[in-house]
């Protein structure tokens, strides 16, 4: 990965050891996790967890979330990015899925979009991706909108640990 991406207003970096008050901060948020399957995290040494395994699939899989910094106030404000799905989702395994979460004082403000397009971006052109896929809890209108908005192309529902979701495949060329 060629990293930073600088977007117009948000720099996409790798999550370090030093981002755990952010990254507790964002998953301890009931608000933030409601639609994303887990409970929300009551231990920092659960997001010191989080952030080991994602810097391990950067090395692993050349690839992971990346933590998102507001360039006009250099806050970290969440994560966006690719991730190789080694465990299977849906039927699904090592694929490249596009994820997202930010906290709720920078929501709105098309950041999701913003970083998805950077981290679309370095799928297709970066990984060489044929298709990135993304999964959404059937009831998160906004990810869904978003998804919608980007080009993906709803494949219907499944169960993802008891959750309703729908699951999305774009093609490179089919990106909006
Ligand atoms: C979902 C999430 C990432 C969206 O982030 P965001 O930065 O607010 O999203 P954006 O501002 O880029 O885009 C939101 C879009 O959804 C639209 N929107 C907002 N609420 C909506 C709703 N209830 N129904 C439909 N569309 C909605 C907005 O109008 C906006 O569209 P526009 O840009 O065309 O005007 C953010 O709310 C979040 O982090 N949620 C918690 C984690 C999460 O659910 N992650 C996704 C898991 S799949």
């Amino acid at each position: 990965m060629k990293l930073p991406i600088i977007t117009e207003r948000l720099i996409l970096r790798k999550l370090v050891p030093e981002d755990l008050d952010d990254m507790f901060l964002l998953d301890s948020n009931p608000d933030v996790v409601k639609y994303v399957g887990i409970k929300p995290l009551t231990k920092k040494e659960e997001s010191a967890k989080v952030i080991d395994n994602i810097i391990s699939q950067y090395e692993n899989n050349g690839t992971g979330r990346l933590a998102v910094i507001e360039k006009e106030t250099n806050q970290f404000i969440g994560w966006s990015g690719i991730k190789l799905l080694t465990e299977e989702v849906n039927g699904f395994k090592n694929v490249y899925e596009l994820g997202y979460r930010f906290l709720p004082g920078f929501w709105g403000k098309g950041y999701a979009t913003e970083s998805a397009k950077a981290s679309l971006d370095l799928g297709f052109n970066q990984l060489n991706a044929d298709k990135i896929y993304a999964y959404a809890d059937i009831e998160n209108q906004t990810s869904n909108y978003i998804l919608t908005k980007l080009g993906f192309e709803n494949k219907g529902t499944f169960l993802d640990k008891g959750d309703h979701c729908y699951w999305y495949e774009l093609e490179k060329n089919n990106r909006k």
